[in-house]
């Protein structure tokens, strides 16, 4: 595995295993990596030739606020599990965002709402670390996780709108074998902490299943209906909602495809994780017969 530092050396680099006809798989994070990182790197293992991770923690997706300065590092191990799985090259940018440096890009709408309405400035952080990102690593396929639902769905929202040539692979989120979803930030927990966590996922789906069979009709409700269930834990809910599953657009009643997404605090750590839901659809009007009268 090849480190490299800056934008124009890794450039190089793929574009010299593209010449040579690689298909070329990235990964963006932020490192401290965990079994839902690999599990992007093995996707772009079996898809790709070319194998590029990167790793930079991006200031601008950091609020004032928040735990930039403590966000979890541990580069020696990162390396270690990437030469395992067999990335090809690494980028570590230094000095990614020089003096003077003064674009941002910014995805309209389904920024705002989850997430985006609490992290101000953190969904244009993710579009222009992964645009500087994708220009520098020119990849065919950006693998992303699940996980992070609307980070998805903007980036996908992103490539789309700037005609990006790349793929975006939306890859399932891996859990712990009690349904916490994985994420670097579950450090943070407590033992204790780490014992209530798996109550989240447990809340998301149980109000999911209620939405599924019709029991959870309205979108208030359904934000109710978790905030309940986490009730007499030591988590504080900060949202929950169910929004259409590809434009995170407000629905009520809820029907169709939708994603139920929630935030919590949990001691000092923000856990974030979400459910595909399938609400019943209103029944469509019957074909007519032969009399006019509706079937
Ligand atoms: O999901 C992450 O780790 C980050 O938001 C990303 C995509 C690497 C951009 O910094």
């Amino acid at each position: 595995m090849r480190i490299l530092r800056t934008a124009s050396n890794l450039n190089q680099a793929v574009r010299r295993a593209r010449a040579g006809g690689a298909r070329i798989g990235f990964v963006p994070t932020m490192g401290y990596l965990h079994d839902g990182h690999l599990a992007l790197v093995r996707a772009a293992r079996e898809e790709c030739d070319l194998v590029v991770a990167s790793i930079f923690v991006n200031p601008l997706q950091f609020a004032a606020g928040e735990d930039l300065a403590k966000y979890p590092r541990d580069l020696p191990r990162d390396h270690r599990l990437l030469r395992k799985a067999d990335v090809d090259l690494l980028f570590e940018p230094e000095n990614f965002y020089p003096e003077g440096f003064a674009t941002r890009v910014s995805v309209e709408r389904l920024g705002e709402r989850l997430c985006g309405r609490y992290r101000p400035g953190h969904f244009v952080g993710v579009s222009t670390v992964v645009t500087k990102l994708l220009a520098a690593a020119e990849p065919d396929r950006l693998y992303l996780g699940r996980k992070d639902y609307q980070q998805a769905m903007i980036l996908t929202r992103m490539v789309a709108d700037l005609n990006l040539p790349v793929r975006v692979v939306i890859c399932p989120t891996v859990r712990e074998a009690d349904g916490l979803a994985m994420s670097s930030r579950n450090v943070y927990l407590t033992p204790e902490e780490r014992a209530w966590a798996p109550n989240f996922y447990r809340a998301l789906r149980a109000t999911a299943l209620l939405i599924e069979s019709g029991e959870v009709r309205g979108a208030g409700e359904a934000t109710a209906e978790v905030e309940r269930r986490l009730l007499g834990s030591p988590m504080r809910l900060q949202y929950a909602e169910a929004l259409t599953a590809d434009d995170l657009a407000p629905i009520d009643p809820l029907t169709g495809d939708l994603v139920l997404a929630a935030a919590v605090f949990l001691g000092k750590a923000r856990l974030i994780d979400n459910v595909a839901v399938r609400a019943p659809r209103p029944p469509r009007p019957g074909k007519k017969n032969d009399r006019g009268r509706r079937v």
